[in-house]
C-alpha cells in the first residue's frame, strides 16, 4: 500500500482496533504516470476518510500481478496482499479506465484473484458495498465500462452502490476539486454510500441458526 492515508493502518486489523471504523479499500488506476483513474480513486478514498472510514489503496503498480490461472496455486507477494486486503475490507472502491469499451485487463485480472476467497466466511465480495468509478476519454466507453464493472461486482456477490461514477477524462478537470467540472460531488456521494453501507454491516459473518434437519424431514 502506498497511499499516505494507508500508513495508519495494517490490513487485516482485527475488528474493533480502529474503533470500528470501517476499512474501505481502493483498487484501481493504470500504470500510466498521472493516471486519471488513480487520481479520482485517491480523491474518493479521501472522501471516505472524511465520512469516518480508514482506507488503503492498491494502485496499478501493486495490481500488476501474473495472469490469474485456475489450478495454479502459487501466489506472488502482491497477489497475496490483494487477496488479504479484499478479505479485510468492509467496503471497496474500484476505479478502472475504459479500454476498448470495457474494464482494463489489469483490473479484471486483479478481480479474478478474488476467486481465492471462494471458501472464505465472507466469500468473494459478499456483504460489501462496492463503489464503481470509470475514466474514459469519451462518454460511450465510460458508460459501457461502468456497466461491465458493476456486472463483475455483482458476479462477485458485491453490492454496487446506487451511484456509480462514469467520468469523461478528456473533458473533466481531475486535479482541481474546486473546478465545476471536477466530479467531486458524485465521488463524495459514492464514498458516503460505501461507508454508510459498511458501517451498517460491521463485517461480522452472520451466524444463522442451523436448520433443524430433522424438522425438514
Ligand atoms: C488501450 C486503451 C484503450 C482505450 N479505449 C478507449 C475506448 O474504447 N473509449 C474511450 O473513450 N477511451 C479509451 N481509452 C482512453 C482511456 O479510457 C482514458 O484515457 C482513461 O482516462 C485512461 O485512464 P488513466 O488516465 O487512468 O490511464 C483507451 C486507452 C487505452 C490506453
Amino acid at each position: 500500500m502506498n497511499d499516505r492515508t494507508s500508513d495508519r493502518l495494517t490490513i487485516g486489523d482485527p475488528p474493533g482496533e480502529n474503533g470500528r471504523r470501517p476499512f474501505v479499500l481502493g483498487l484501481g488506476g493504470t500504470v500510466r504516470e498521472g493516471s486519471s483513474s488513480e487520481r479520482v480513486l485517491r480523491f474518493a478514498l479521501r472522501c471516505a476518510e472524511q465520512e469516518g472510514a480508514h482506507t488503503g489503496i492498491l494502485s496499478a503498480a501493486e495490481l500488476d500481478i501474473p495472469m490469474y490461472a485456475p489450478g495454479r496455486s502459487e501466489r506472488d507477494l502482491r497477489a497475496h496482499r490483494l487477496v488479504r486486503a479484499v478479505a479485510a475490507a468492509d467496503g471497496i472502491i474500484i476505479a478502472s479506465p475504459g479500454y476498448h469499451g470495457g474494464i482494463s485487463g489489469l483490473i479484471k485480472n486483479a478481480l479474478d484473484y478474488i476467486e481465492d476467497l471462494r471458501e472464505n466466511p465472507r466469500p468473494y465480495l459478499d456483504g460489501r458495498a462496492v463503489g464503481c468509478v470509470v475514466c474514459a476519454s469519451g462518454p460511450q466507453a465510460a458508460a459501457t465500462t461502468l456497466v461491465s464493472l458493476r456486472s463483475v461486482v455483482h458476479a462477485l456477490r458485491g453490492w454496487p452502490t446506487p451511484l456509480g461514477v462514469a467520468i469523461n477524462s478528456a473533458e473533466t478537470s481531475i486535479d482541481d476539486p474546486d473546478n465545476d467540472r471536477h466530479p467531486h460531488a458524485d465521488l463524495r456521494v459514492l464514498a458516503r454510500q460505501v461507508v454508510d453501507f459498511a458501517a451498517s454491516r460491521p463485517g461480522i459473518p452472520l451466524r444463522r441458526p442451523q436448520r433443524d434437519r430433522a424438522a425438514e424431514g
